[in-house]
């Protein structure tokens, strides 16, 4: 741009008129340029306060040739050339090299006969408006694309359950399955979206709103297709240009995370119940094993009359007493399980005619077992019971018939395949149990596993089922999750890895005659002194010698003094202070073949690490049940 540097002078100006010089004085302070040209193109007059700007003075152009002075800059040129053949118009005049933006006015001066012989124009600095112009584009692109490319949906609506939508952004398509346009020309009904059970949420965050809090709700809120999400949706009131008060919001699909939550929720609340039962269990076993064990002793001095028929019922009340907290231990995941390596299509066809008579005529049975299934390691005899207890359920949720299906399937361990399923990155295996009947709500589902968590009848359900499958899965490292919908029936599905060898051929159990009478000595540790005396006494009438220690401090010192051998040694897996391989290392020490029978309510961890020569009974076991394990753990006396 050419600024001040001009070759030319301006030439001496002629005496003026008084109107002149009042006319002469505005275009000076004029904060625009005046300038004329002649039919060559060259100046004939430039005037005004803004040829400032252009680091020129009044007039100090007149007698070049615009093509000359701006020939660097094409647009204005072109405007020239329109100009001098005699067009009038307006137009922009950006001399962007030095941030200067004119908006001028051209206007073609004509000879008497009306030949053009030149123009005259106009050019008003408008640098500072377009600055802010440009400014305000630039802000408006930002905005926009901030509020289409968020992965939040953005809005401004007036409040309420019926408030009218004036704004969504375009991402309410991926979000609902809505354009804006489709969403804003319904919105007024917008709430019949939303979750019913879910209303009474945002009518509360509005409140809040007018009471000048800002606007934050989670709800669930129905796709297009259906489906549902969850929704964190915040934000404040803005007054409009009409004065209204409106809800400037964001939307965030946030169902991941809720899913997330509440398995989380689901594990822990299983954990603390668990716990609770495992607790439980562990000490009723102890008392059921003196119950059982008492009630044994009585019956076998005096199984006859009265008092022989209160000892059985006694006994049988404390046998259905042990299932329980068996199923209990089950849940809690501390049972004794004695896991295999073995194909789950032989449990499952095995079963298949015990299955069919558990059904009722009207439901129909299909099983479709996949082949080169491979195995799992679990125990087989829970399995089973696993999948009785889900095809009980099945067809209770069946009453008047259906379809159960079972099926079988292998399955490569990919992460990718569907949210919903928490998958083994590994190779597993899948056992489904899916049925027509009448399905389970929300609320339902989310409680199955809980025990004594039932909807049946009293009488008819203890609620155990669920929560024994539950456990032995998870004890085999399993997954188990369920899909259902009230009126669509439900679908258990079952994931076990898969284990590629072979199984080893199982060994068969030494059976062993209970012998009459017993011969050796045996030391039993048991802290609960209950238990202690009634070991003692079922020990000594098969035939016994009995030693006995109630805490770990006896133990060591019997240990160490009692002066004779001693055969077996018959212990808690956990005394206090000390642990079961700590005595039986201390016990070895000192009678190098002495031979270990574990006795436990539950599956400790430790129990995995056990001697793999010692014996294991679970408690509670009768009088009869403890003296067979006995004579098998010392038959096998070298
Ligand atoms: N296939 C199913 N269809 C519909 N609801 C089911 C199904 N399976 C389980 N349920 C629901 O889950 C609840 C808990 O089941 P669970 O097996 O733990 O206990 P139960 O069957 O009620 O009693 P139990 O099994 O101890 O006799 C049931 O009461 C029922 O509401
Ligand atoms: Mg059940």
């Amino acid at each position: 741009m050419l600024r001040g540097n001009l070759s030319v002078q301006p030439k001496p100006a002629p005496a003026l008129t008084e109107a002149e010089r009042h006319l002469r004085t505005i275009v000076a302070k004029a904060p625009v340029v005046f300038f004329a040209l002649d039919e060559e193109g060259r100046f004939t007059l430039s005037e005004g306060r803004a040829l400032q700007k252009l680091g020129l003075l009044p007039g100090q152009v007149v007698g070049q040739s615009v093509f000359h002075l701006y020939s660097n800059y094409p647009n204005l040129i072109r405007d020239v050339r329109r100009a001098l053949a005699g067009e009038e118009f307006s137009c922009l005049t950006e001399l962007a090299d030095v941030g200067l933006c004119f908006e001028t006015h051209w206007a073609p001066i004509r000879t008497k006969d009306g030949k053009p012989a030149g123009t005259i124009g106009v050019a008003v600095d408008i640098s500072e408006r377009s600055k802010d112009e440009r400014a305000r584009d630039q802000a408006e692109t930002l905005y926009q694309s901030l509020v289409e490319q968020l992965s939040a949906v953005t809005y401004i609506a007036e409040l309420g359950l019926e408030g009218n939508w004036r704004f969504v952004s375009p991402q309410i398509k991926k979000l609902l399955g809505y354009s804006p346009s489709e969403w804003l020309a319904d919105s007024t009904s917008w709430i019949r979206h939303v979750h019913p059970d879910d209303h009474e949420v945002v009518k509360l965050a509005e409140e809040a709103t007018l009471s000048g809090n800002s606007f934050r709700a989670e709800y669930r809120i129905f796709r297009r297709d259906g489906s549902m999400l969850w929704v964190d949706d915040s934000g404040s009131l803005v007054r409009g240009p009409d004065g209204q008060q409106l809800l400037h919001g964001v939307l965030l699909d946030i169902t991941d995370q809720k899913q997330m939550q509440s398995r989380l929720e689901q594990t822990e609340r299983m954990e603390a119940v668990g716990q609770l039962a495992s607790g439980i269990a562990h000490d009723f076993n102890n008392l059921l094993t003196i119950i059982k064990g008492y009630s044994s002793l009585l019956l076998e001095r005096n199984s006859e009359g009265r008092d022989g028929h209160a000892a059985k019922e006694i006994r049988q009340a404390a046998d259905r007493a042990a299932s329980l907290t068996h199923q209990l231990l089950a849940f809690s995941r501390k049972q004794t399980l004695q896991p295999r390596v073995f194909d789950l299509n032989t449990v499952v066809r095995g079963l298949e005619a015990m299955l069919r008579r558990l059904l009722t005529e009207n439901v129909e049975l299909a099983i479709e077992t996949a082949p080169e299934l491979g195995f799992v390691k679990a125990d087989p005899t829970q399995m089973e019971q696993v999948l009785i207890n889900l095809v009980v359920n099945a067809r209770d949720a069946m009453p008047k018939g259906g379809r159960l299906t079972i099926t079988t399937s292998g399955h490569a361990g990919r992460k990718e395949l569907s949210e919903s399923e928490t998958i083994f990155a590994s190779p597993y295996v899948a056992l489904c149990v899916s049925d027509t009947g009448i399905g389970m709500d929300a609320a339902t589902r989310a409680r199955i596993f809980e025990p004594f968590f039932t909807t049946k009848e009293v009488g008819k359900g203890t609620g155990l089922g669920l929560a024994t499958v539950y456990g032995i899965i998870k004890q085999s490292n399993g997954n188990i999750e369920v899909e259902s919908e009230p009126g669509k029936g439900s679908m258990f599905r079952i994931s076990l890895p898969r284990i590629e060898h072979e199984p080893a051929p199982s060994k068969k159990p030494m059976t062993v005659e209970t012998p009459r009478h017993g011969t050796g000595t045996i030391l039993l540790a048991e802290d609960e002194p209950l238990l202690r005396e009634l070991g003692e006494t079922i020990l000594k009438q098969a035939g016994y010698k009995v030693l006995t220690a109630g805490s770990s401090d006896s133990l060591r010192t019997l240990i160490a003094e009692h002066p004779g051998e001693v055969d077996l040694l018959l212990t808690d897996v956990v005394m206090p202070n000390m642990s079961g391989p700590e005595l039986v290392r201390i016990g070895r020490k000192r009678w190098p073949k002495i031979r270990v029978l574990f006795m436990s309510g539950y599956a400790d961890d430790e129990l995995q690490d056990l001697d793999p020569d010692a014996g294991f009974i679970q408690k509670p076991f009768t009088p009869a049940e403890l003296t067979a394990k006995i004579a098998e753990v010392l038959a096998g006396r070298d």
